[in-house]
């Protein structure tokens, strides 16, 4: 049995994304304690909805949800971008999204997804996977940091 096949996780499809959108969205509220500049506007459930839509059909994307009784409880989301034209490298991969629920973690449940997008992203060929994580999530930071993640860029912003 593979890590998948464990923790109840597969790929998304069309049928998930009422629910997908709202694990997308308990994320930018996780993020919005951390800084505002995450806050959601009021309206944004239509939109965020459409741009999940959009990248479920990508087929540079993949979704992997972890379901229990017919309840999605996380998922993670990864996309192959291409490399600047004039770099040896060709391809890499983004983490763009991962999201647990908070009565379920600390179980594996993230690794286990997480090591899912990266089979999916190996399978692809491609050598190197990013992620962006705030500086002030610290269990994001923890986890990334788990599984051989380290620095590469710093991203400095100014209030102006
Ligand atoms: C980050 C997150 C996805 C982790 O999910 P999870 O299912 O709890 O993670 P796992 O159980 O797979 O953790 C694997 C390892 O990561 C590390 N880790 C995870 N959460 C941690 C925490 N809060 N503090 C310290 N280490 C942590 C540990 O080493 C852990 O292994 P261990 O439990 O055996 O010690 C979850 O906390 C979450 O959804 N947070 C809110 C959204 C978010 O921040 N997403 C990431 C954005 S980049």
């Amino acid at each position: 049995v593979t890590a998948g096949g464990r923790a109840g996780i597969r790929r998304a499809s069309a049928r998930d994304l009422d629910q997908l959108t709202a694990l997308w969205r308990a994320i930018n509220a996780h993020h919005s304690h951390l800084d505002p500049l995450f806050t959601e506007r009021s309206e944004a459930g239509a939109e965020a909805r459409e741009l999940l839509r959009a990248q479920l059909a990508d087929a540079d994307m993949a979704f992997f949800v972890s379901e229990r009784a017919g309840e999605l409880v996380g998922f993670c989301a990864v996309r192959v971008d291409r490399a600047p034209p004039i770099l040896v490298e060709v391809e890499r991969a983004q983490i763009t999204d991962l999201f647990v629920v908070e009565s379920l973690r600390r179980k594996g449940l993230a690794r286990a997804l997480v090591a899912c997008a990266l089979e999916w992203v190996r399978a692809r060929r491609v050598g190197r996977i990013e992620v962006r994580v705030a500086r002030g999530n610290h269990e994001g930071q923890a986890f990334w940091r788990s599984l051989g993640f380290s620095d590469l860029m710093d991203v400095l912003h100014r209030r102006l």
